[in-house]
């Protein structure tokens, strides 16, 4: 299976709040592989920050930026690639990324998310009354796309270092190490 993918990389997927970045930092240092946060790189490019791409320009333009980002990480090797959590709920970009990549899915239930995200300021998706209400509706539409990730990995009850630990052991799982 591997060898028909071409697996060169790692992508994480999932939901705002599951530890993508901080998981993908160890993971990537641990391994010395290069890391690079899909949001960070369309911030950079864009120069704005992501409120102020969905605030100036609409949702529709930033899903724009994630289908081209994505086209690049086809040439990469070696890279811990962190994804955006709306970026794989599209066929062809979670399609490109399996092409190349082992992937990953970091899982926490509506309520963990809305407690790890609850105080912070730059998802625009979660400016909403009602957040967990919000969060459980995205997530439900979202969950067939994570659910085709090679492995899912529930994060609630482990610390980011335990999360690291794992991904890198189902890493070395699927290319024949131990
Ligand atoms: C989004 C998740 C965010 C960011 C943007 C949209 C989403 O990334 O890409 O705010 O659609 O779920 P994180 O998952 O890193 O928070």
């Amino acid at each position: 299976m591997n060898r028909a993918r071409q697996i060169q990389n790692l992508a994480l997927i999932g939901f705002m709040g599951t530890g993508k970045s901080s998981v993908g930092q160890m993971v990537a240092a641990s391994l010395h592989f290069t890391f690079l946060d899909t949001d960070h790189d369309i911030e950079v490019r864009a120069k704005k920050s992501i409120p102020d791409i969905f605030a100036q320009d609409g949702e529709l333009a930033f899903r724009e930026w994630e289908r081209r980002i994505v086209q690049e990480l086809t040439q990469r090797k070696k890279t811990v690639i962190s994804t955006g959590g709306g970026l794989p709920a599209d066929e062809t970009n979670l399609a490109s990324l399996k092409a190349h990549a082992f992937v990953v899915c970091l899982w926490a239930s509506p309520e963990k998310i809305l407690e790890r995200v609850r105080y912070q300021t730059h998802r625009p998706l979660l400016y909403d009354p009602n957040p967990l209400a919000k969060i459980r509706r995205l997530l439900a539409a979202r969950e067939p796309f994570y659910r085709q990730a090679d492995v899912l990995l529930n994060t609630e009850m482990r610390s980011v270092r335990e999360v690291a630990q794992q991904v890198i052991h189902q890493f070395k799982l699927a290319q024949g190490g131990g």
